[in-house]
């Protein structure tokens, strides 16, 4: 699970590298398909449930599951990238949201807030802790920087398939759930946005937008539950506001 993991890192780093005003959507997929290849790997996206594609790109108001397409993205845009690999029948699954040029302060504001949730879902992680610990501390880092968390998806348990039990939360009472133990593997991936928590999905079948318009972003790290915390499996490096990484 650690060289899948390290596999879809890569592969979302390169997507950081490639994401300009210019790039389509679709050009982000190929580049996407062919990376996890070439490395011998093969992406657990395509054909998942007919899924077409080897990555999600959710642009704006696009929450997750935007299918890859033709469609330019343009200076001020975010794209969310949900990427999925497998090496030796064991999986890997991240995600994080792009700033496409220069996006305005609260655009910045919400994909700082989705990635700050994320690790304070990780950081309450640990052998012994509760899972509504973990959700708990998603919702809280939201609300603080006055976003909004969705409630109808979330992270779930992940190892020789891709979605395996539980379902996680992104929000809820601490003191809940689970008992985590060291070894457990699984996915934690809040999406939050700027306006309403309702979501509505097109007619593609597949992209979920929030029903207001907002804006949406989307962070996600395959994790591994150890005796003091947790370690991420999957290690990509942090977008900077203007592009390339930090
Ligand atoms: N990676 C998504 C998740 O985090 C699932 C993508 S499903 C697909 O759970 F069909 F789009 F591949
Ligand atoms: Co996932």
């Amino acid at each position: 699970m650690r060289r899948a993991g390290a596999i879809v890192a890569d592969t979302l780093d390169l997507m950081v590298s490639l994401v300009k005003p210019g790039i389509s959507t679709g050009e982000l997929d190929e580049a996407a398909e062919a990376h996890i290849r070439g490395v011998g790997a093969e992406p657990s996206f395509k054909g998942y449930m007919g899924y077409p594609a080897s990555i999600c790109a959710s642009v704006n108001e696009e929450i997750v599951h935007g299918i890859p397409n033709g469609r330019v993205l343009e200076d001020g845009d975010i794209v969310s990238i949900d990427c999925g690999a497998i090496w030796e029948g064991y999986q890997g699954d991240a995600a994080l949201t792009i700033a496409v040029g220069q996006v305005a302060d609260d655009v910045w504001r919400l994909l700082e807030a989705t990635r700050l949730a994320l690790m304070a879902g990780i950081a309450a992680v640990r052998d012994g802790a509760r899972m509504g610990d973990v959700s708990h501390a998603i919702e809280a880092a939201a609300l603080e920087r006055n976003c909004e968390v969705v409630r109808e998806y979330g992270g779930h348990g992940i190892g020789a398939t891709m979605h395996e039990p539980p379902h996680i939360s992104n929000w809820g009472p601490a003191g809940q759930g689970i008992r985590l133990r060291a070894g457990m593997t699984f996915c934690l991936e809040p999406m939050l946005t700027l306006g309403g928590w309702q979501t509505r999905t097109l007619d593609d079948g597949w992209t979920v937008v929030t029903a207001d318009g907002s804006r949406s972003a989307h962070f996600e790290h395959t994790i591994v539950v150890t005796r003091e915390g947790a370690e991420i499996l999957t290690p990509w490096r942090v977008p900077k506001r203007d592009g390339g990484e930090r």
